[in-house]
């Protein structure tokens, strides 16, 4: 990849505004705010996301130009998130991209958030390739051929929700607040993994679908409070560490089967839920198992931020891949 470029990263596709700058293939700087207005309703709220996404952006990025030492003209192009995501969030990221790709006459570059995880990985690692990553986030769950930045192909994909959601929707149900992985993740530490089960779905292939084991806790806890009301709160730690569990072995099964069917040089995990702590354990456990090369981005490259969106942005500009301003890119997946 030609290091010689300077890129500022916008990302806005959901609940946190991010900014970042890569130089030459380096971050200088990766800036988020995140909404605790979401909180309370124990999931991301649009109207609010954009409202606040709209007071976020210009001192988020201002922090990243500050931080990096970089003023808006040594920027060599503009990468900003492009989809999928909320559309009312991403306008506001992509509109002040346009705003200032046109006062600075600076191309815009437009980047798919999806790809854009994946992309993390480059950031600090050299893949070996063709690498079998597992993308796991609150909005996709997906298994990808990677052959390169520009070859990627989607080989599982959730049919119904995606494993972030299986976490965040877990703990709705439990009360326990929002994002529901991190809060799910650390009451397990305290938990036994093997006390509850909960059913894995049957799915085609390398497909994933996690709208069943919802339901299943549902039922299961209704049940158990049915006949003890207590049960939550002196279980609590247990049920967590349980579905965290069986949410980690309908991932790794699918990931093993796809080592076996598709034989990569190396796998990569990536997206929102590969910051927990359990799963990237599993996840090292197969690779050694295999014997290949693994990688996970650093923590604040897992969740959603700006530095993967400038890093994939300096992929896309190597090539001259710019917007034109007059585009309306908001449905790009
Ligand atoms: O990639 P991301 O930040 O946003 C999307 O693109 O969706 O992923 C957010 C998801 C949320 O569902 C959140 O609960 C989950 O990542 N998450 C975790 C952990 N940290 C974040 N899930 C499990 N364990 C964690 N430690
Ligand atoms: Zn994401």
């Amino acid at each position: 990849m030609s290091h010689n470029s300077t890129i500022l990263g916008i990302e806005s596709s959901c609940d946190d505004t991010a900014a970042a700058v890569i130089h030459n293939g380096v971050i200088l700087s990766n800036v988020m705010a995140t909404q605790d207005v979401h909180r309370k309703y124990g999931g991301v709220v649009p109207e609010l996301a954009s409202r606040a996404h709209q007071s976020n952006i210009i001192p988020v990025i201002d922090e990243a130009l500050k931080i990096a030492n970089m003023s808006l003209q040594n920027i060599d192009a503009i990468a900003v998130t492009q989809g999928p995501g909320l559309m009312g969030s991403l306008i506001v990221g992509l509109n002040t991209a346009k705003g200032l790709s046109i006062a600075l006459n600076k191309p815009l570059i437009g980047v798919n958030h999806l790809q854009a995880h994946v992309a993390a990985l480059f950031i600090d690692h050299q893949v070996e390739f063709p690498m079998l990553c597992l993308l796991v986030s609150g909005g996709h769950t997906q298994l990808i051929m990677v052959e390169s930045f520009d070859q990627m192909n989607i080989v599982g994909n959730t049919i119904d929700d995606a494993v972030g959601e299986a976490f965040d929707k877990g703990a709705k149900l439990m009360n326990l607040g929002y994002p529901g992985g991190p809060i799910i993740s650390k009451l397990a530490e305290n938990g036994n993994p093997n006390t509850y089960s909960f059913p894995d779905s049957q799915t085609s292939n390398l497909d994933f679908s996690f709208s069943g084991i919802k339901t299943s806790l549902l039922y299961f806890l209704r049940k158990q409070i049915e006949t003890d009301p207590q049960f939550l709160e002196q279980e609590i730690s247990s049920v967590c560490a349980s579905y965290q569990k069986c949410l980690i072995d309908m991932l790794c099964k699918r990931l093993t089967k796809g080592i076996k069917q598709f034989n990569p040089k190396s796998i990569g995990l990536v997206g929102g839920v590969s910051a927990n702590q359990p799963l990237r354990a599993e996840f090292a456990k197969i690779a050694l198992k295999y014997n290949i090369p693994s990688y996970i981005p650093k923590f604040e490259y897992c969740t959603d931020n700006a530095a993967m969106i400038a890093i994939a942005g300096s992929f896309l500009h190597q090539t001259d891949r710019h917007l034109k301003i007059s585009d309306l890119p908001y449905t790009r997946s």
